[in-house]
């Protein structure tokens, strides 16, 4: 029998070896998978975003610092070895704490002086990704709990099994409320200029027989006002402790508009999304990615009037959201009563 938690699409496989990484950029054309043995590479798939989406980076992460302890030990100073591969990865995109979350839990564990560090290294990283699955499937729950009776929804980017070990956040939230019945329809934003949501989202929607509508990013205001939809359901980056969400650059813009509309908003993240360090969504680098994603190539060479600003996160402020949904429970109201009550379960 079929284990009912195995997903049909799965953006990284362990292999004993080597990590198998589903190369995102072909998608959906074509399903290809990369094969990693070392660090370098999973830092290399990262930046170049063959794998992404925040909790997917980071469970990449984890299997890369296997993947460097398994390369260096048990050599002379191999832990100073993977110390700076943990480094490397840690620069490899700023924005999702989910990284940097992962490469502590396997530097505390490399921290250990374990008699048998590549079995407990393993192990660590297996269980980060098998987490994040069981976190995704309880969040769904909790989600379509929300959700109740609601027929339609929009998300943007992909914050689906793609983006994550498995099931979705934002998606795993959808794949629940469709099974009960309610959930009709699910609008995708294209997600420019990377488009997630044209080539990743309704690509995995679809696959588990979920209709999708895709829409240009800029008909979301128009699609709200004719009243086609009741929530917007998003993944994060990053929340800070006042409750402020980072998320995929046109999020913010989204919950602007929802406001307006009568709309309500709900971001759906593990726990390994939260950064209780930062006071709120100001202090949170965003990245910005090069230029060539949005410009014509007749407008990259050196002394062109025409240049791009192209930062690929925004930050919606804790107001905005209607209800953000942890695999720990539900905060309805963040901007009322922070996100607190998380932390301390
Ligand atoms: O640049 P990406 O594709 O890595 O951005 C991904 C997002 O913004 C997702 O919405 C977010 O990581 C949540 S994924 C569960």
């Amino acid at each position: 029998m079929s284990n009912p938690k195995q997903l049909s699409v799965q953006a990284l496989q362990w292999n004993g070896h080597s990590l198998s990484v589903l190369d995102q950029r072909l998608l959906p054309e074509k399903i290809a998978y990369d094969d990693y043995r070392d660090a370098d590479g999973v830092t290399e798939a990262i930046a170049s975003m063959r794998v992404r989406g925040a909790p997917a980076i980071g469970i990449a992460a984890a299997y890369g610092v296997l993947l460097s302890a398994m390369q260096h030990y048990p050599s002379d100073n191999w832990q100073t070895a993977v110390e700076n591969d943990i480094k490397q990865l840690a620069a490899s995109r700023p924005t999702a704490v989910n990284l940097f979350w992962a490469l502590d839990k396997m530097r505390r564990q490399l921290n250990q002086n374990s008699a048998d560090p590549i079995a407990d290294l393993t192990k660590l990283a297996q269980q980060i990704h098998a987490d994040d699955i069981a976190a995704n499937h309880a969040m769904g729950e909790y989600g379509a709990d929300i959700l109740g009776k609601a027929k339609a929804v929009l998300t943007h980017c992909n914050a689906g099994a793609l983006a994550t070990g498995g099931y979705g956040t934002a998606l795993g939230v959808i794949r629940s409320a469709h099974k009960r019945g309610h959930l009709q329809n699910v609008y995708a934003d294209e997600t420019r200029p990377w488009l997630q949501g044209a080539r990743l989202t309704v690509w995995e929607l679809a696959q588990d027989g979920i209709p999708a509508t895709l829409i240009a990013d800029a008909a979301a205001a128009w699609l709200m006002k004719s009243g086609k939809i009741d929530w917007i359901v998003v993944g994060a980056d990053r929340i800070t402790a006042n409750g402020d969400v980072a998320n995929k650059i046109g999020t913010y813009s989204l919950a602007v508009l929802a406001r307006q509309h009568g709309v309500k908003v709900m971001v759906a993240a593990p726990y390994s999304t939260f950064d209780f360090s930062l006071a709120s969504g100001d202090s949170i680098e965003i990245e910005e990615r090069n230029p060539k994603e949005l410009l014509a190539d007749c407008y990259l060479q050196n002394g062109s009037l025409v240049t791009a600003w192209n930062p690929v996160f925004d930050v919606t402020p804790a107001e905005f959201i209607s209800a953000i949904v942890t695999e720990r429970g539900v905060v309805i109201d963040p901007g009322k009563h922070g996100v607190g009550s998380l932390q301390t379960c």
